[in-house]
């Protein structure tokens, strides 16, 4: 049985899709061992609870007030190191075969990566853009304002290795999402999920057929 460990941070319906698609057989002899959340307050921790799924809170304040960071543009790097570090342990004592970001919203740092590197533990990311397009957060938002002035007609979905370089990593699987039509955010929204959870199901079965390489470039 193949393992797969889950990071998340809301309300975990990428996670939904990955287990409905375990239990179904759409991703053949796996089972999500293991969900860690960066918010205790995250929707998908109830989802994985609800199927006896073991879960992990893992947040980054206890870290904030041991590495305190009173500069005036305060980035936390030192807290941020701290907590990769511990999160990179909480995940190899799972020993899982695969790591999915599942709308997982913490930049992750090499004290996170390089662990994972030296396991040969294939780490991927869900992001609603294509490779290359809209990088960081609040995609759909910014997709949807440039749609709205007339910069552009689609958008997409992609699935791709995590590295250092926030969603640049090389992209597993791609999928465009016409705009055409689209009326309100929420439809957008709606589109960007839909395609979503399909993608990030196929994503992850066809990474864990590949088995353990170090596929990932540092
Ligand atoms: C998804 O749109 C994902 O691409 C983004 O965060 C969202 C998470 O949705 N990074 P959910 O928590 O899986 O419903």
């Amino acid at each position: 049985m193949r393992k797969i460990l889950v990071l998340i941070s809301g309300s975990g319906s990428n996670l939904q899709a990955l287990i409905d698609a375990c239990e179904d057989g759409r991703i053949p002899d796996a089972s999500i061992v293991h969900v860690v959340s960066d918010r205790k307050e995250a929707y998908g921790l109830k989802r994985a609870e609800a199927k006896n799924i073991a879960t992990t809170r893992h947040g980054i304040l206890p870290y904030k007030k041991r590495h305190p960071d009173d500069s005036p543009a305060p980035t936390f790097e030192a807290a941020r190191q701290a907590y990769d570090a511990d999160l990179a342990g909480i995940v190899l004592a799972q020993n899982p075969d695969i790591v999915v970001c599942a709308g997982f919203m913490r930049i992750v740092t090499t004290s996170f990566l390089d662990p994972l590197q030296k396991a040969a533990l294939p780490i991927i990311n869900l992001h609603p853009s294509l490779h290359g397009d809209l990088i960081g957060a609040n995609c759909i938002e910014r997709a949807w304002d440039e749609f709205n002035a007339g910069k552009r007609k689609e958008t997409g979905v992609m699935v791709h290795f995590v590295i250092k370089d926030v969603d640049m990593g090389e992209p597993i699987l791609q999928k465009e999402v016409d705009m055409t039509g689209c009326k309100t955010l929420e439809e957008l929204q709606d589109r960007i999920h839909r395609t979503e959870h399909g993608l990030i199901v196929d994503g992850t079965r066809l990474v864990l057929e590949r088995g353990r390489a170090p596929q990932q470039q540092p």
